[in-house]
Formats: C-alpha cells, structure tokens, sequence
C-alpha cells in the first residue's frame, strides 16, 4: 500500500521494530527533493547525524556534499536517507534483523521519491537494496537494473575519507550517474538549457 509522506514520516518516528531506537537522540528519517530523479542510500546515522536527526551532516556528509556539488547538483536537488533510520551504538554496521526490520520504511521512501536512479554508497546499502554478496571494491562502477530503475554501486564517503586514493574511482561512478541521467533526460542543468527559448 502507498503511504503518504505524513505516514512515513509518523512511521518511521514512532517505530519500535527493533532496538536501534533504544538508544538515540533523534531519528534520521533522510531528506532532500521528495519529486528528485537522483537518490543516494547511505548505511545509517552517525553522532552528528544522530544529535540533528539529519543524514550526512558529519565529516562524511560533508564530502557527500562536495560529491554532489562536483555532480553540477546541490542537495536539495536529489533526496538522501540510509538504510537504518535510527543511530547503531558506536557506529557499528547495522545488524541484518536491524536492516530488515527498518526496509519498510526505505521502501516507502523509495515509492514516493519514484527515483529514476539510485547512488548506494558503501556495501551494507547495496546489501540491503540490490541483495546477494556484495564487495564493493568488485562491484562498484557497475549498472544494477531492476525493473527500470538504475542503481550504482559506489564507495561510502566515510571509505574516502580513510582512503583517498579510492576517491578517482569514485569520481568515475559519479560521472556514470550523470551521465545516465542526461540519457534518462533527468539532468536538471540540461532540463534547464534545453527548455531556453532560442536566442537566449
Ligand atoms: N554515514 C551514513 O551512512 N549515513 C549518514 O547519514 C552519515 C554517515
């Protein structure tokens, strides 16, 4: 069934399928363009988050803001969430019962964004929402197809931060992803030029 916005918002808010909640400040439902071709899947809340029940707002979403700047896109323009909307105590890679039992909620998420193409950043989110083994050292950079949506794999900022050098291949997904945007006619730079009365 499809919920509203005020529905997943009230959802996720007052959620108790698992312990996750037991120990955090706020809840990090995600945020951005609610109508945005583009979606980006973290893993789930970090301190920084936690405290301004924001996703990447730490050190890690600020890179992922750089990331999206250097796309020729801003924030508000593309929606992010996590898998997990509640922080797991001392970051730790949420439990797979943790993630299952929070997928309702990124699965409401999913149908009301309605995104054509979907950035998975790090191996726990392309765990949850494309399945099977994932190591993202091997499957990133690579197109996932499912019923005419596009999802790329690619590093979690927090991976760039601890390893620079793995920065060049993610710029390499990114451009991927702009570039399948401009095919699907959802780049909204292009929108915006092609849309120019002539002359102008
Ligand atoms: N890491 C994530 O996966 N998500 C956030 O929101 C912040 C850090």
């Amino acid at each position: 069934m499809m919920l509203s916005w005020e529905e997943v918002l009230q959802g996720i808010e007052e959620c108790r399928d698992c312990s996750l909640c037991g120990g955090i400040t706020h809840k990090v439902p995600g945020q951005g363009d609610i109508h945005a071709g583009l979606m980006f899947i973290g893993e789930g809340p970090g301190a920084d988050e936690d405290l301004k029940g924001e996703a990447f707002v730490g050190r890690a979403g600020q890179l992922l803001t750089r990331m999206i700047a250097a796309m020729g896109l801003t924030r508000s323009q593309v929606y992010i969430c996590n898998v997990v909307k509640c922080r797991p105590p001392q970051n730790r890679t949420p439990l797979p019962e943790e993630m299952e039992a929070c997928m309702p909620h990124l699965r409401s998420q999913f149908l009301l964004v309605h995104p054509r193409v979907v950035v998975l950043l790090g191996a726990t989110a392309c765990r949850a929402v494309i399945g099977g083994h994932v190591q993202i050292t091997r499957d990133r950079g690579r197109w996932v197809e499912r019923k005419g949506f596009w999802f790329m794999p690619t590093y979690h900022p927090a991976a760039l931060l601890r390893d620079p050098l793995k920065k060049k291949d993610a710029w390499s997904d990114l451009q991927a992803v702009v570039e399948k945007m401009k095919e699907l006619g959802i780049y909204p730079a292009e929108g915006i030029t092609e849309n120019r009365p002539a002359g102008e």
